[in-house]
């Protein structure tokens, strides 16, 4: 399976803070926004990664994360010339995609939690097994900003509406989404919405009325973040913080899960250690990197 990381969009809503940066390089605590959404697909076993963002923004991507091969991975770059909708990705990604199943992650959604591993990899296998796409519900406070899904009395899915006024439920629709090799085909089919946009919420759709999507409940133990305001932003951030200061642990270290998936060695993870100087997380990449040669 290979994995998109769609890091477009204009970031209005963040303005002036993104008026000249990609919201999706700004930093949330320690590390880029990107490496969240990255680390995600690389839980998944995922190793072939296309990064979609704007002509302006695909040079800083590019000298963020190179061609993965560090990481032991391939990344590859593709500039969305306007912001057209998040399902323009299929038309972008097609060629990348060749016919194969995929992931699509937003390049603004973090998510942390312990069963993120275990739902990830049900999700690829149930796609990878059976074919159709599976995404996820998450209930929120407030989901008038995402897609929602609409439940029937018998708790069965019967759509997802985009930014609803009056949501028909709780469950937010997060941005991070699995389809089988047929999502590009889909996806053309798209119409723009009212507000001028090709929703990834009509390509699910799609895949709902043939009966092919499934929409996988995210429970209390996963935290899914929203950076879409500064508030949340900050808060994303002192998340991070508080887990990494009392755990020790680092969430969405790029090198680290490249290391413990077995994407590189424990020699690629001292070097990249090294390579960030002395830095708290160069300081961690090597004493993960001793942990480990010393097993
Ligand atoms: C997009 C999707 C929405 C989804 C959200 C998750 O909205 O259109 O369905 O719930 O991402 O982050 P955006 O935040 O790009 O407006």
């Amino acid at each position: 399976m290979k994995g998109i990381i769609l890091a477009g969009g204009s970031g209005t809503r963040l303005h002036p803070i993104t008026k000249a940066v990609s919201k999706q390089l700004l930093p949330i605590y320690d590390k880029p926004l990107v490496y969240y959404p990255l680390s995600v697909l690389m839980l998944a076993g995922i190793r072939e990664v296309l990064v979609i963002s704007t002509p302006r923004d695909v040079p800083a991507y590019r000298e963020l994360l190179g061609d993965g091969s560090s990481l032991g991975m391939r990344l590859e770059y593709a500039e969305q010339a306007e912001p057209r909708g998040l399902a323009e990705a299929f038309a972008i990604g097609r060629a990348f995609l060749a016919g194969g199943p995929c992931a699509l992650v937003l390049g603004d959604n973090m998510f942390h939690g312990q069963d993120l591993t275990r739902v990830l990899s049900r999700a690829r296998g149930r796609v990878e097994r059976e074919g159709g796409a599976v995404v996820f519900g998450y209930p929120v406070k407030d989901p008038r900003a995402f897609g929602v899904v609409e439940f029937d009395e018998g708790r069965r899915v019967v759509g997802i509406e985009e930014k609803p006024e009056r949501p028909k439920s709780s469950y937010a629709v997060p941005g991070l989404y699995f389809y089988d090799g047929g999502a590009c085909d889909v996806a053309a089919e798209v119409e723009p919405s009212e507000r001028g946009e090709l929703e990834i919420t009509s390509v699910n759709n799609a895949y709902l009325r043939e009966g092919r999507l499934s929409v996988e409940l995210m429970g209390r133990g996963m935290a899914w973040l929203d950076t879409g305001t500064p508030e949340g932003m900050l808060k994303a951030a002192e998340y991070v913080e508080a887990v990494q200061s009392r755990q020790g642990y680092y969430i969405a270290c790029i090198e680290e899960i490249a290391y413990r998936r077995g994407f590189i060695g424990a020699g690629r993870l001292l070097d990249l250690g090294r390579a960030l100087g002395k830095t708290d997380y160069g300081r961690y990449l090597i004493s993960v990197a001793r942990e480990g040669e010393r097993e």
